[in-house]
Order: C-alpha cells, then structure tokens, then sequence
C-alpha cells in the first residue's frame, strides 16, 4: 500500500476556514446568539407549514431549474426569468459567480474587512485576490478600488451595506465608480442586508443592474427573510452571466423545502416587513444609546452595529459573553453586533456602558 496522501490543489493550502458565528453558549444563564447576523424571529407560520409539506416530499429530488421561486422574483423584480440564478444561500452564489469568471493568474477584488467568505471563495478558485482597505470611516473607498483595476480583474465585489461595518456606499459615487469599471469585468452588488436599507440614498443594485450588463446583484433569504438554515440565494445578472451561473451551481443544491419556504415568505412579505421594521426601530435605538455612552460607532444600513475596539475587541467580547450574549470579533479590529431580541440588544448595551467606563 502506498504511504502517499492524495494529490490535492496547491490553491488549497493556506485557505482560512469560515469562521461561523459563534453559537450561543448552552446551559449559561442567558444567551443570546448576536454572532451571525440572523434573523431572531421565528419563521412565520405559514412558511414553517409550507416547510413540513415540503417535507413530506424528501425522497423525490427537488425542482432544478427553481421554477416556481424564480418565476415568483422574476414577476417581483420586473426581470426576465432568465436573468435569475439561485444557489445554496447567496455564498454559493457567490462561489459560482466566481467559478464562472477567475481562475488561476485572474484577479477578484473586494474591500477589506468585508464579507470574509471572499478570499476563502476566491483561492478556491485558483485567482488572486485584490484587498482594497476600506477608508477611515469604514466605508467602501471606491475611488481607489477603480484605480486597482488591472487587466487581470474578472469580478469586483461590492458589499452594500457592508460586512461587517454595516455601513453602505451611496448612489453617485457608486454610479461613478460602475462607470469607470470595464465592461468585461463583473461587479457583485452583494445586498444581503438590503431589506434592511432605509437611507433612501442607497441605490438599490436591481436598479443599476437594468442597464448594465456587467452588473450583477445577490441577494438572500437568510437575513430579512429568517430562512438561513434552509439555504436560499439568488442573483439577478444579464445574460450570459446568468446562464453561467447555471452551468457552475451545485445540480439540485437548492431543496424543494428551501424553494417553497421562500415563495412562501415572498408571499407572506408585509408581516415579514413588519418584522424587519422593528429590528430597524432596535438598530435606531442601539445605535443611538451606543453614541450617548461615548462609543464611536458607523452609520448602519444593515442589521448589525460594527465597533473598532483594535487590541480591546477580545477582552469586550468576553465581557458581553459574561452578560450573555455571544458577538462576533475580529482579533486585534472590531466587533460586530447582530441586532436581535430586545431583550439581547437590552443586555448587550448594558456589557457596552459598563465597558466604556472602565476604558
Ligand atoms: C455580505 C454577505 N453576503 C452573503 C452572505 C451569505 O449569506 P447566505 O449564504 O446565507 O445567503 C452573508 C452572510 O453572512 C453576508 O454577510
């Protein structure tokens, strides 16, 4: 027998694991998980009805093509059905989007700190990533992202709002900076957090994709929509963008229970709205206690507040964890805090105030 491992890419050594959101800890006096950006509302109950019927149905393979949800969004967003892909969340998504335009010698650029499934997806592929910092505000800083296109970039990411700042680039600049992009480089409006934009300066990406053939907008729902356990995405992108993103999907990674249970939200929308209005209220309010306790905190357009705490993030992660609640830390950088029940975000301020006093 052979004392040989198996050949495996040279791209894959190095690549980071994706670090989820740490899970609330179990039997700790309360906890709260606002390390994941989730939705703390339970599904709604006709969706969890549509979900279990579904459910009955699992020895059958689920619909491919996601007939039904892609003709339910291509109605909704006044798009062609053909300009539609869905994938397992709009990470895979992502990763197809990627599949579909670098390899080895091409160039992916995105912002830094930004969604940090970018360089994993993105060395899987073979290319080379492009980090652009964001500017001092923690913003995209676009004018230097145009001015790093080289003839080797083949995808632009563009988080709007972003991942992990919250904070959202607005429609002039945004417009300025898609005019100076090639048209043979892609540019990924990724809008996880859309329903969740309230400043009405942000553009919406279906919006500048219409004309735009090298535009390309994810969205998700697994953030507003409370279905991230279920793992639904979709792109909205012109031909023949689209259609590749056909050709690189996992075949049938999208399940039947997934594709009812999000019709089934699409439909279920004003209540869904409703909910998502009161963690906008939550997100007003954490955010403005935040500022009266004297912490500096980005303007958020999405459903988390990102603090800059540098060499202090890890010391006031444990200390929300003591009060109970889980938050997400970048070692040596910042915090991000998911906007959750109130009760959470009630503990989560109180960790806050008493942290800023013993700076
Ligand atoms: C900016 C951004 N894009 C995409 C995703 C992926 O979400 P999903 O794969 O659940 O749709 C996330 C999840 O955290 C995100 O923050």
């Amino acid at each position: 027998m052979s004392e040989k491992s198996p050949k495996l890419r040279a791209e894959l050594d190095g690549i980071p694991t994706y670090k989820p959101g740490k899970p609330a800890a179990a039997g700790g006096p309360v906890a709260y998980k606002l390390s994941s950006n989730e939705n703390p509302y339970p599904p709604l109950s006709g969706v969890l009805e549509t979900a279990v019927a579904a459910a009955g149905n699992f020895n059958r393979y689920p619909d491919m093509a996601c007939t039904g949800l892609v003709n339910e969004l291509a109605e909704r967003f006044g798009v062609p059905v053909e300009h539609i892909a869905t994938g397992t969340g709009s990470v895979g998504v992502a990763q197809s989007l990627i599949q579909s335009t670098a390899g080895p010698g091409d160039e992916v650029m995105y912002a830094w700190r930004s969604f940090e499934a970018y360089p994993i997806i993105t060395q899987i592929s073979g290319a080379t990533s492009v980090r652009v910092p964001l500017t001092d505000g923690d913003v995209h800083d676009l004018d230097a992202m145009a001015a790093a296109i080289t003839d080797r970039t083949r995808l632009i990411f563009v988080c709007n709002p972003n991942n992990p700042t919250g904070t959202a680039v607005r429609r002039a600049e945004l417009e300025r900076f898609l005019d100076q992009v090639p048209s043979d480089v892609l540019v990924v409006l990724d809008e996880a957090y859309r329903e969740f934009v309230r400043d009405a300066d942000v553009p919406d990406g279906i919006e500048l994709y219409r004309n735009r053939p090298n535009v390309a907008v994810l969205r998700t729902f697994s953030k507003a929509y409370g279905l991230a356990g279920l793992r639904v995405g979709f792109a909205v992108a012109h031909e023949p963008v689209a259609a590749a993103l056909r050709k690189t999907a996992v075949p049938f990674g999208v399940s039947q229970l997934a594709q009812d249970a999000a019709v089934a939200s699409l439909r279920a929308e004003d209540e869904l709205m409703g909910r998502v209005g009161a963690l906008v209220s939550e997100r007003t309010r954490v955010h403005e206690a935040l500022v009266a306790q004297g912490w500096t905190v980005p303007d958020t357009q999405a459903n988390f507040v990102w603090m800059r705490l540098g060499e202090r993030t890890g010391a006031f992660a444990e200390a929300c964890e003591k009060a109970g609640v889980v938050v997400r830390p970048f070692a040596g950088e910042g915090l991000r805090v998911t906007i959750g029940e109130t009760e959470a975000n009630d503990l989560f301020l109180h960790a806050a105030a008493a942290f800023f006093k013993e700076l």
